[in-house]
C-alpha cells in the first residue's frame, strides 16, 4: 500500500474514510450504466487522453481506462491523497497501464494547455465553491473541439419519498444546507450550461438524470448507504436533532418494508460542452 501523510489529507464534506470509500464504490455500480451512456454521447473513444476530475478512489477512472485503450490515457485528479492512494491500488489490481494521477485542486488545475481530448466530472462541481474556476481550468486543458461531460446535482431537494414523509424532507433539506455551509451547491447543475457557455464551450447536450427506486432495488440502497454515513455528520453539525434523526431512520425502515413505497432520486443533469 502507498504510504501518505494523513495529516495532509484534504477531506471534502462527505469525508474520505473507509465507509465513504465503500459508498463511492457502490454508488459507481448503480450509476455506471448512466455514466457510460454520457461518455458515449461525449464521444470518448480509444486513443484519447481524458481527464477524470475529482476522480475519488478511481471507480470511474478504472472504467474509462479500457474505453480509451492502450493508445489513450486517463488523467485522474483529486485533492484527497487517501482516495488517490486507493486509486493507485485499484489501477494496479486491474492491471491498467494507461492511468496517471495528480493531487490537485480542481479549481487550480495545473495540466498542460490543450493536452486533453475529453474531460469528465461526476459529483465534483457541487462540492467546489468556485465552479467557474474549475470550468476555466478544464477549458484551458482541452484541445479545441475537446468535450467536457459533467454529471451533477441540479435540484437535490427534489428527492421524493413516497408515501410522503416530513422526516425525510427534513433530512434532505439539512443535507443541502450542510453542503452549502462547506461552500458547495447541490443545485449547481442549473448553472452549468450558463457557466460552460461563458467559459468558451458550446453546450451540445443537456439531459435530466432521474430514476425511481423501489424497496429491494439496488438503487434503493443508494440513499440508504449515504444517510447511514451522513446522519452522524448532520447531527454533529447540529443541522438535525437526535429526534429528527430517529424519525428519519424509523420512516426509512417503514418504507423499506412497504412494497408500495418508492423514491425518486434528486434531479441531476448530464451536460456536455465542446470547447470552441
Ligand atoms: C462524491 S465524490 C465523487 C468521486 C468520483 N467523481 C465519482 O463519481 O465516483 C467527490 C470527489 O470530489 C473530490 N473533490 C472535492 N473537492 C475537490 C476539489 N476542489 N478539487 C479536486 N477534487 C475535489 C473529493 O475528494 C471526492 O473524491
Amino acid at each position: 500500500m502507498t504510504q501518505f501523510d494523513d495529516t495532509a489529507e484534504q477531506e471534502y464534506v462527505l469525508g474520505t474514510d473507509a465507509a465513504e470509500l465503500r459508498r463511492l464504490g457502490f454508488q459507481h455500480q448503480v450509476w455506471a450504466a448512466t455514466t457510460a451512456r454520457l461518455w458515449e454521447l461525449a464521444r470518448f473513444a480509444p486513443g484519447q487522453r481524458v481527464l477524470d476530475l475529482g476522480c475519488g478512489p478511481g471507480y470511474a477512472t478504472a472504467d474509462l481506462a479500457p474505453l480509451v485503450g492502450t493508445d489513450g490515457e486517463v488523467v485522474a485528479v483529486d485533492v484527497s491523497r487517501r482516495f488517490l492512494s486507493s486509486l493507485e491500488q485499484l489501477v494496479a489490481a486491474r492491471g491498467l497501464h494507461n492511468v496517471q494521477w495528480h493531487e490537485q485542486d480542481a479549481a487550480a488545475l495545473d495540466l498542460p494547455a490543450e493536452s486533453l481530448h475529453g474531460a469528465f466530472a461526476r459529483w465534483v462541481l457541487c462540492f467546489t465553491p468556485d465552479p467557474s474556476a474549475v470550468i476555466a481550468g478544464v477549458h484551458r486543458a482541452l484541445a479545441p473541439g475537446g468535450r467536457f461531460a459533467v454529471f451533477d446535482y441540479a435540484n437535490y431537494e427534489a428527492f421524493t419519498m413516497a408515501p410522503a414523509s416530513a422526516a425525510v424532507d427534513r433530512v434532505i433539506a439539512a443535507t443541502g444546507q450542510s453542503v452549502r455551509l462547506h461552500g458547495g451547491d447541490f443545485s449547481v447543475g442549473r448553472n452549468l450550461p450558463h457557466l460552460m457557455h461563458a467559459a468558451g464551450f458550446d453546450v451540445t447536450h443537456i439531459e435530466p438524470i432521474v430514476r425511481v427506486a423501489r424497496p429491494g432495488d439496488a438503487l434503493w440502497e443508494w440513499p440508504a448507504t449515504f444517510f447511514a454515513n451522513y446522519l452522524p455528520v448532520l447531527l454533529e453539525l447540529q443541522l438535525i436533532t437526535a429526534e429528527e434523526r430517529d424519525a428519519f431512520v424509523a420512516t426509512w425502515e417503514a418504507r423499506t418494508a412497504d412494497p408500495s413505497a418508492y423514491l425518486v432520486t434528486p434531479t441531476m443533469v448530464g451536460v456536455i460542452g465542446v470547447k470552441r
